[in-house]
């Protein structure tokens, strides 16, 4: 099977290097550099002390044909609109497209693409990009994917052939997996960025996790959670297993990058509105969020 990765952040770059034991990779690209250094290079895949080397073909995103059988959509959620406008100027339609993004933003873009089974799927290792061509796999979880439209039998084949020390597990219902993941983004990501702490500290220090627990109970109502308690004790479970993690959006703030932000507390924010209900604490981290993203952060 030959398997499209776009975007080679640290998730793309982790999951070419993986499924490369496995299948015929292209990774794609933003820039010719980057493609230039991984098909000189290959890409470098460290985990604890050990280094491995995986070769994979290396493209710019401008020259996607969507010929592979199978296609990882690795960007970011506000990269994403330009990668589904590529789709529609490509001649060949791919046939099978999974997003990896956070947060649950990304879902109305997916409601315009026609005619392509569509998957989705949360992430749960760290993974640190340290150059174009290596990534470190600082903390081993799992991706769960599950189909969002169309006929999933190539992701069921998928799933069932990658490496076991990279386990992919199909889910029945994608708007339980996402909704889940978004509920952990939406307490750890923000409030370690704002704190500019690690995830543990967020359960270590009682004062940031009375912040902590605030948050999550405005969420939980807005989001109208059957079992809130399950909810709490797993995000404090991943605050404990990725303790010693940044989280992405603390890495994006730290990088000047754009965040993630509408994608996770966006979408509460707008379900908080369908509801008419009243999310305060939730609009101040987001603004607190924005206000530190580059460029146009400080604009209304
Ligand atoms: O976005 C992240 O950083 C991760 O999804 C998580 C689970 C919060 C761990 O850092």
């Amino acid at each position: 099977m030959k398997v499209g990765v776009i975007g080679a952040g640290s998730i793309g770059l982790l999951f070419a290097s993986y499924i490369s034991k496995i299948f015929e990779v292209t990774i794609y690209t933003r820039t010719e550099d980057q493609a230039y250094q991984i098909n000189e290079n290959g890409i470098l895949l460290r985990k604890k002390a050990i280094i491995k080397q995986s070769s994979v073909k290396a493209l710019p995103i401008s020259s996607w044909k969507g010929i592979e059988d199978f296609t990882i959509v690795t960007v970011k959620q506000y990269q994403l609109s330009t990668v589904l406008e590529q789709i529609k100027h490509l001649s060949k339609r791919p046939k099978n497209l999974l997003f990896l993004q956070n947060g649950m933003g990304h879902l109305k873009l997916l409601e315009e693409i026609k005619g392509i089974n569509l998957f989705v799927g949360t992430v749960e290792h760290g993974a640190l990009k340290e150059n174009a061509y290596t990534v470190s796999h600082n903390g081993e979880g799992a991706t769960n994917v599950a189909i969002f439209r169309g006929d999933f039998s190539c992701l069921q084949n998928f799933a069932t052939k990658v490496p076991a020390d990279f386990p992919i597990h199909v889910q029945e219902d994608y708007y339980l997996m996402l909704r889940n993941k978004l509920i952990v983004n939406a307490v750890i990501n923000p409030l370690t960025s704002i704190f500019q702490v690690k995830n543990g500290e967020l359960i270590q220090n009682k004062y940031f996790f009375r912040v902590l627990t605030s948050l999550f109970g405005e969420i939980s109502f807005i989001l109208n959670l059957d079992h809130p308690e399950e909810h709490l004790r797993q995000v404090m479970g991943i605050c404990k297993k990725t303790a010693e993690n940044r989280s992405s959006m603390l890495k994006d703030i730290e990088a000047n990058r754009l965040t993630e932000v509408d994608a996770i507390l966006g979408f509460i924010l707008e379900e908080a509105d369908k509801q008419e209900k009243q999310a305060p604490l939730l609009e101040i981290v987001y603004y607190c969020i924005k206000g530190k993203e580059p460029a146009k952060g400080g604009e209304l």
